[in-house]
């Protein structure tokens, strides 16, 4: 069966078109051969809908994620059949780039209605042809793979939340390969010794996996090249293996640089001397864009215990490993290697679930259903923006001052003509002299002129109160400006002792009934004061909990 979905749509549809006041999400099926994830549950199909969407979904789309379809009715899509999916649809929602459709024996590319919208993963490094396909039907195409990893972003980073998954799962899968306890057990049988665990690379997965390898009591010991994540590490109660050698592989946007080659052999040299000491290994060495480095040799593999584990979640970029088989568990030596490439998809309710609650956050981003707009100078949407009305607009072009470069150089591969390319930062306007020098400075004489004015008219009484209130006004300001802002809530919650103070102050300053403006004051000081020590103790306990294991 074949379908003509953008004639339909182009020819028979424009009216209809013109007077929709709000926009339909299309969620067709997965047709990636094993994926289970859908793009959107039945829960963020909600939230879709009260951004001000429609959703339709096709049906049997969330089967493999446990979601059926009486919970997206229930949820208040429309369940229909693909191609009315892939016609009705204003903005296409995946999980995979486009494939070829098995049942239309049609690229998804083809069924994408000329000018509409698609968001998925595309990995536009990897797959420039794919970018031309969609080029050709005027699409504009946002890649949840190419969202910047800044703060503002995190809620909308779908990579981190598919590592953090896999993380996890690279342990279970371990362990499931693993024939012995991860915990270390004294039995009335005999003593059991802890697993040990090694995981090279401490980005999202590999955090993910110290934690849950720490979690089941496995001794962990993790090794990164960028320092940064030293504390990170042993904050989750890890070792983190040092290498003496002053290279730092701290790359932009929280990504890692190419190392040195004398730094991957020193590193090897490491991870060799390691292979014969550990159970299992765990990697996720990654630079964006580029192959994966091979720090498992065929000899450090063969020099490990019988019965260990090695996973290697870079299996799809080529392995950490070099004798991984991307998507392939088998065993070598006695050895198992695990290459599996789906490790989210095997987890596919929660990995949805989480996928599309980072859909959502895109598209609250982009205005929601009624107020939907492509915004080029939201630093957000300019990462994640790589076809613009059919023009290819990746990578990014860096906008002055801007954050759209926090964003790792991943362009190995056919960067778009940069005449190709809309300028997406607004054109700077011609500079001002401006009036700021003048303004910061107008104060200085002005706060002189009126000390003046109180030091001549004012009596000696409030004078020596007066002088003590600008002390102590200029020290504090001092103290507290030269803490660590990350420390400044723990300072703030701990200021009860100043807040006593204030409440004592001002008893006695109401001792004798509330019949003057400094007895009023004073009353004014006891409340605010209690308010200040109430909500210290609060915010200390909720800082308190945040490090308090559940149980
Ligand atoms: P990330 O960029 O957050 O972390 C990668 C870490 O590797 C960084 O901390 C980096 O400093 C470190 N690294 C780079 N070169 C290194 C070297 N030579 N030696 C030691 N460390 C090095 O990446 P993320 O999100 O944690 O993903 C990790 C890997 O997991 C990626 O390859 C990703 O594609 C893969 N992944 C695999 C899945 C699967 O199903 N197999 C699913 C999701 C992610």
């Amino acid at each position: 069966m074949t379908l003509d979905i953008a004639k339909d749509r182009v020819t028979d549809q424009p009216a209809a078109r013109e007077t929709k006041t709000s926009k339909t999400v299309g969620i067709p099926k997965e047709v990636y051969p094993g994926e289970c994830r859908v793009a959107v549950t039945p829960d963020t199909a909600k939230v879709l809908q009260n951004l001000g969407f429609d959703v339709v979904i096709e049906a049997g789309a969330g089967e493999a994620a446990h979601f059926s379809d009486d919970a997206y009715r229930q949820a208040g899509c429309q369940v229909v059949d693909g191609a009315t999916v892939w016609r009705s649809a204003d903005i296409i929602l995946k999980v995979r780039p486009p494939d070829l459709h098995p049942t239309f024996q049609q690229h998804e590319v083809e069924l994408l209605p000329e000018g509409s919208t698609l968001i998925s993963f595309i990995y536009p490094a990897q797959n420039p042809d794919l970018l031309k396909q969609l080029a050709d039907r005027k699409a504009t195409v946002l890649a949840m793979d190419t969202i910047p990893r800044i703060t503002r972003a995190q809620t909308m980073d779908a990579l981190s939340s598919m590592a953090n998954l896999a993380g996890y799962r690279a342990v279970v899968e371990a362990a499931n390969h693993f024939g012995r306890f991860f915990t270390g057990q004294i039995t009335a049988a005999g003593k059991v010794p802890p697993a040990k665990v090694l995981v090279i690379g401490a980005g999202v997965a590999g955090l993910a996996a110290i934690a849950t390898a720490k979690g089941l009591g496995a001794i962990v010991r993790a090794f990164d090249t960028r320092p940064v994540v030293k504390e990170q590490v042993e904050s989750l109660g890890a070792e983190f293996l040092e290498l003496h050698v002053a290279e730092d592989g701290t790359g932009s946007g929280g990504y890692a640089k190419e190392m040195s080659d004398a730094y991957i052999t020193a590193e090897m040299e490491l991870f060799a001397a390691q292979a014969k000491d550990v159970d299992i290994i765990i990697t996720t060495a990654l630079i964006p864009g580029k192959k994966s480095p091979v720090l498992i040799t065929q000899d450090m593999v063969e020099s490990m215990k019988q019965g260990s584990v090695i996973v290697d979640l870079a299996a799809e970029q080529g392995g950490n490993c070099a004798m991984t088989k991307p998507g392939d568990v088998y065993r070598y030596h006695d050895i198992t290697i695990v290459g599996l490439t789906d490790l989210p998809s095997r987890m596919a309710q929660q990995a949805s679930q989480l996928y599309g609650t980072n859909l959502c956050h895109l598209l609250r981003e982009m205005g929601g259903g009624h107020e939907y707009a492509i915004h080029l100078d939201d630093d957000v949407i300019q990462g994640a923006l790589v076809l613009h009305n059919g023009a290819i607009v990746w990578p990014p072009v860096k906008k002055v001052g801007g954050t759209a470069g926090d964003r790792p150089d991943v362009a190995a591969k056919k960067p778009a003509p940069e005449s190709d390319r809309p300028q997406l930062s607004p054109p700077l306007a011609p500079t001002k002299p401006s009036a700021q020098p003048i303004r910061d400075f107008i104060w200085l004489p002005l706060a002189g002129l009126a000390l003046l004015g109180i030091g001549i008219g004012a009596p000696a009484s409030f004078l020596s109160h007066f002088t003590v209130f600008v002390l102590a006004c200029f020290i504090g300001w001092q103290v507290i400006w030269n803490v660590k802002p990350a420390l400044h809530t723990p300072l703030m919650s701990v200021t009860n002792a100043i807040s006593g103070i204030i409440i004592i102050g001002g008893m006695l300053q109401i001792a004798g009934g509330l019949d003057s403006p400094t007895t009023i004051l004073g009353a004014i000081a006891i409340f605010i004061g209690a308010i200040n020590i109430a909500g210290g103790f609060w915010v200390t306990q909720r800082m308190l909990r945040m490090f308090q294991k559940d149980g």
